[in-house]
């Protein structure tokens, strides 16, 4: 059995009298250990989907399996506890706790998980030993997104999800994270 099935979910959003449909009758599947990257021009639902995907949000329709679990039924508790113990996120523009350190930034993340790795082992793996002590305004771009992903990678999750991680970096600095990330 794949590690997520997606069978015909839709989102729609209604304002008013306006209705956006970000994702129409979507269906696949993705094994684990895959590593899968989601192409498509702004607009095309791939936030919207990831945010599914990671439990900050829910279909308006359809199924979504993760380990043979449909998280579309899930209420508001229940996804709060998936996000919790199953669920890494990256975001774009980082989402840093401004007056933490970066060390403190991934304990927050591990105190939360169960089978959470060692902190200063995670800061190792992104290659920030030497500025765990700083806060995210002392660091670079690329550094703060690394501590993200660090954060992110500390909770040990089963997924680990990344909207436009690089999309606030130069080209080089971008190389690097994603290598991080497939590390
Ligand atoms: N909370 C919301 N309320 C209303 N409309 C929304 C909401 N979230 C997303 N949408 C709409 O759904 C569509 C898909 O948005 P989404 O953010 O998923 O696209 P995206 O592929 O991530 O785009 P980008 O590459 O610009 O980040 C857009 O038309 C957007 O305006
Ligand atoms: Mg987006």
């Amino acid at each position: 059995m794949a590690y997520i099935e997606v069978q015909q979910a839709t989102r729609q959003f209604k304002n008013g009298e306006q209705v956006t449909v970000a994702n129409r009758d979507i269906s696949f599947e993705v094994d684990q250990g895959a590593v899968v990257v989601i192409l498509g021009p702004s607009g095309a639902g791939k936030s919207t989907l990831l945010n599914i995907l990671g439990g900050m949000d829910s279909p308006t329709s359809g199924r979504v399996l993760v380990d043979g679990v449909d998280i579309a039924q899930f209420n508001s508790r229940q996804l709060t506890t998936y996000r919790r113990q199953a669920v890494g996120f990256v975001f774009q523009f980082y989402n840093l706790v401004p007056n933490l350190t970066a060390r403190e930034n991934v304990e927050l993340a591990s105190q939360i998980t169960k089978d959470a790795r060692d902190v200063d082992e995670t800061l190792a793996l992104v290659g920030l030993t030497h500025r765990s002590d700083n806060f995210p305004a002392q660091l670079s771009g690329g550094e703060q997104q690394r501590v993200a992903i660090a954060r992110a990678v500390a909770k040990n999750p089963k997924l680990l999800l990344c909207d436009e991680p690089t999309g606030a970096l130069d080209y080089q600095t971008g190389k690097q994270v994603l290598q991080v990330i497939q590390d």
